[in-house]
C-alpha cells in the first residue's frame, strides 16, 4: 500500500482507446477518458448506452476488449487478482442496483467496510458512521432496519457506505435516483464537498443534467457506441452538435435513440416467439 501511494499518479483513473462489451458484443469503442484527484468527472447518456459497462471496467469486473483501463496508474487488465483487490480498496462504489444487507440495521450497512477493512475501534467506527449518515441527512436512522427505510432513504445509506472508507476514487451509478429535489440537490454538493475535502477522484454517472452540470468539472456524453462529446459543462453547453442539445434538452426527436437496437438475437428470439404460436 505504501509502494502504492508513494507514487501517486497523476490519473486516479484513465481510459485509453478502451472497446467495452459482452462475448462478443461490443457496447462502447474508443473510449478515452482520465479522471485526475480532486476532479469531478461526469459520465452522461441514454439508457444502455455502457455507463453501468464502463464502471465495471473501472473496477475490474469486466475486462476491456481492446485499449487499457489504468487504475491508480496501473493497467487493471494485466493486475492479478490480489492486485485487483488491492486496488478495490482505494474505491469507493455506489452501484446502481447497491443492493444494503437486509440483515443489518442502517448503522451496520455503512460500518460494514470499516470493519471489513480497518481495525479502528468502536468509538472512531460510531463516529465515522454516524457522521456519514449526518451528511446524508439519515444520522437519526442509524437503527433502523432495511425493511423500515423508503427506496430513496435506502440509496442515501448506499451512498454512505460507499464514501465512508474516504477512498481515492469514488464511482457513483445514478446517486439521484428516486431521490427528492431537496435530497438530490444535497447529495449533489456532496459529491462536490467530498472531492474538495478529501482531493478524491469522482465519477458520477447520471442523467440528471441540471445537477452535474453544475457540480463537474468534466462531463463525457457516451452514445451510439462511442464518446459522442466531452469537454466542460460551459463547453458542451455551447456546443451545436445536434446529438449534445438534443441530450441535454431532453427533446424526443433528434440522432439519441430511444428505442434499443434490434440485435440478430432479437430477431431470433422474435421468429421463435411468433412460431410458437402459429
Ligand atoms: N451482463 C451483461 N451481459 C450482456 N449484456 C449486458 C450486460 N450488462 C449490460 N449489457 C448490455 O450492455 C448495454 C449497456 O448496458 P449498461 O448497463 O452499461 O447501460 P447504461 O448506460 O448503464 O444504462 P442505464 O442508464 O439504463 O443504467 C446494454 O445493451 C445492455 O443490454
Ligand atoms: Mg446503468
Amino acid at each position: 500500500m505504501s509502494a502504492q501511494t508513494s507514487s501517486t499518479p497523476e490519473f486516479a483513473l484513465r481510459l485509453e482507446g478502451v472497446a467495452l462489451g459482452y462475448g462478443d458484443f461490443t457496447v462502447l469503442r474508443d473510449i478515452s477518458m482520465d479522471v485526475r484527484a480532486g476532479q469531478v468527472v461526469a459520465v452522461m447518456g441514454g439508457s444502455g448506452s455502457g455507463k453501468t459497462t464502463l464502471l465495471r471496467a473501472a473496477t475490474g469486473q469486466i475486462t476491456a476488449q481492446h485499449g487499457r483501463v489504468l487504475a491508480f496508474g496501473q493497467d487493471i487488465g494485466n493486475a492479478t487478482r490480489d492486485e485487483v483487490q488491492s486496488l478495490r480498496k482505494r474505491m469507493g462504489v455506489l452501484f446502481q442496483q447497491g443492493a444494503l444487507f437486509t440483515d443489518l440495521n442502517v448503522f451496520e450497512n455503512v460500518a460494514f467496510p470499516l470493519r471489513e477493512h480497518t481495525r479502528l475501534d468502536e468509538t472512531d467506527v460510531t463516529e465515522r458512521v454516524l457522521d456519514k449518515l449526518d451528511a446524508v441527512g439519515l444520522r437519526a436512522a442509524a437503527h433502523l432496519k432495511v425493511s423500515e427505510i423508503s427506496g430513496g432513504m435506502a440509496r442515501r445509506v448506499a451512498l454512505a457506505r460507499a464514501v465512508v472508507l474516504e477512498p481515492e476514487l469514488i464511482l457513483y451509478d445514478e446517486p439521484f435516483a428516486g431521490l427528492d429535489p431537496i435530497s438530490l440537490g444535497i447529495t449533489a454538493r456532496l459529491i462536490r464537498s467530498l472531492a474538495d475535502r478529501l482531493g478524491c477522484a469522482s465519477v458520477l454517472i447520471t442523467h440528471d443534467v441540471h445537477e452535474s452540470f453544475a457540480i463537474a468539472d468534466q462531463v463525457y456524453l457516451v452514445g451510439r457506441g462511442k464518446l459522442a462529446a466531452a469537454g466542460t459543462p460551459q463547453t458542451l453547453s455551447a456546443s451545436d452538435d445536434p446529438y449534445v442539445q438534443q441530450f441535454l434538452k431532453g427533446e424526443p426527436d433528434g440522432p439519441v435513440a430511444f428505442q434499443y437496437p434490434e440485435t440478430p438475437a432479437f430477431q431470433k428470439w422474435l421468429s421463435e416467439q411468433k412460431r410458437r404460436k402459429a
